[in-house]
């Protein structure tokens, strides 16, 4: 009998515990503070921020596990909306070190034709490297190209945009979101989920419903965000197991954090979106739950469910962050 093959997120966390082996702690702590104090400072920049092997080796033992669990929460979310459909092509835009493209797989298992562009030939270097762990990614390309108006793209099922547009300049992100718009029957783009990373998400939204997409995910429904701008800002969260080198570089002895993100799911194909979304943490009382949900109508709305609502009392207790609701009954 064949082994037991283990799930994406645990092949790439071993992979990416080996990636470290060869790297000093010291020294891998140390290009971590350079990245965040890069990432906190005036993006987007001219040229690559991921400079060498050791900056790219702490980005992905650093930020990879929390990209691939938001892309891979967002993925999951829009599989819901498209049950019939896997991608049998996926090409990810400013991929780095392919955490998309582990959660495609993760979400979608299987071979398929996979592309990673990304300017940091270091990043795709160690993207090639880290992905030869998973043998859906054995034949994936990774290739050198820069986000701009020169960028082309050959015509893909789906693509991924996962924490890049926060690099970009307004022009840039627009020319991008219309470039994968007439490359791709699906797009998944997803951003950190802070207001600015909302604001990001919005705008590519509103970008691609224009190019006749309808919206899968989070949204149930393609009109426009009931959120007032400035007032609130939708985004969701991820839970991570943290790596040493999380514990060594934050302290504390929390085995996990959680990732908070935006993002928006949209494609050409037909569409059944969710019919509600639950949009905050969900407020567990005594013998009710209070879901803040965004509803087709297009509204905002909390709701209260309690003991009387029976079944679907239990799933309320059930319902996480980011949940569909109600949920799909099998
Ligand atoms: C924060 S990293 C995200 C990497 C990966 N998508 C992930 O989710 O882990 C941003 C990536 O965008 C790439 N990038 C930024 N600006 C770019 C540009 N103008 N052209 C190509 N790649 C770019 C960077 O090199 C980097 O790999």
């Amino acid at each position: 009998m064949n082994a037991p093959v283990p799930p994406p997120a645990e092949t790439l966390r071993h992979s990416l515990a080996t990636l470290l082996d060869g790297l000093p702690p010291r020294q891998a702590a140390q290009a971590v503070d350079r990245l965040i104090a890069t990432y906190r400072g005036a993006t987007p920049t001219h040229t690559p921020i991921l400079r060498d092997r050791a900056d790219v080796a702490a980005y992905a033992a650093y930020r990879m596990p929390a990209t691939f669990e938001a892309v891979h929460a967002a993925l999951e979310a829009f599989a819901q909306a498209v049950p019939e459909w896997t991608p049998g092509s996926h090409t990810d835009v400013g991929g780095g070190t392919g955490a998309a493209t582990w959660a495609v797989t993760a979400t979608w298992p299987g071979e398929r034709g996979v592309t990673v562009l990304d300017w940091a030939e270091p990043a795709l270097a160690i993207g090639r490297e880290i992905a030869a762990a998973n043998p859906a990614l054995k034949d994936a390309r990774w290739h050198r190209a820069r986000i701009g108006s020169a960028l082309t793209l050959d015509p893909t099922d789906l693509v991924t945009v996962s924490y890049v547009l926060n690099e970009l300049t307004a022009p840039d992100r627009t020319t991008l979101v219309d470039t994968i718009a007439s490359a791709a029957q699906a797009v998944v783009i997803v951003e950190p989920g802070t207001p600015d990373g909302y604001t990001r998400v919005i705008e590519a939204r509103d970008r691609l419903i224009t190019a006749g997409f309808r919206i899968a995910a989070p949204c149930p429904h393609s009109a426009a965000c009931p959120i007032v701008p400035g007032t609130d800002w939708c985004h969701f969260s991820a839970r991570v197991s943290r790596s040493s080198l999380h514990r060594q570089i934050k302290g504390g002895s929390l085995p996990y954090e959680d990732e908070k993100f935006a993002y928006v799911a949209a494609t050409r194909l037909p569409v059944t979106p969710a019919p509600a979304r639950v949009v905050r943490k969900p407020q567990i009382r005594k013998g009710q739950v209070l879901l803040d949900l965004c509803e087709t109508e297009p509204s905002l709305r909390r709701t209260t469910i309690t003991k009387r609502h029976g079944d679907l009392y239990k799933a309320a207790r059930d319902a996480d962050w980011g949940d569909a609701w109600p949920p799909a009954s099998d």
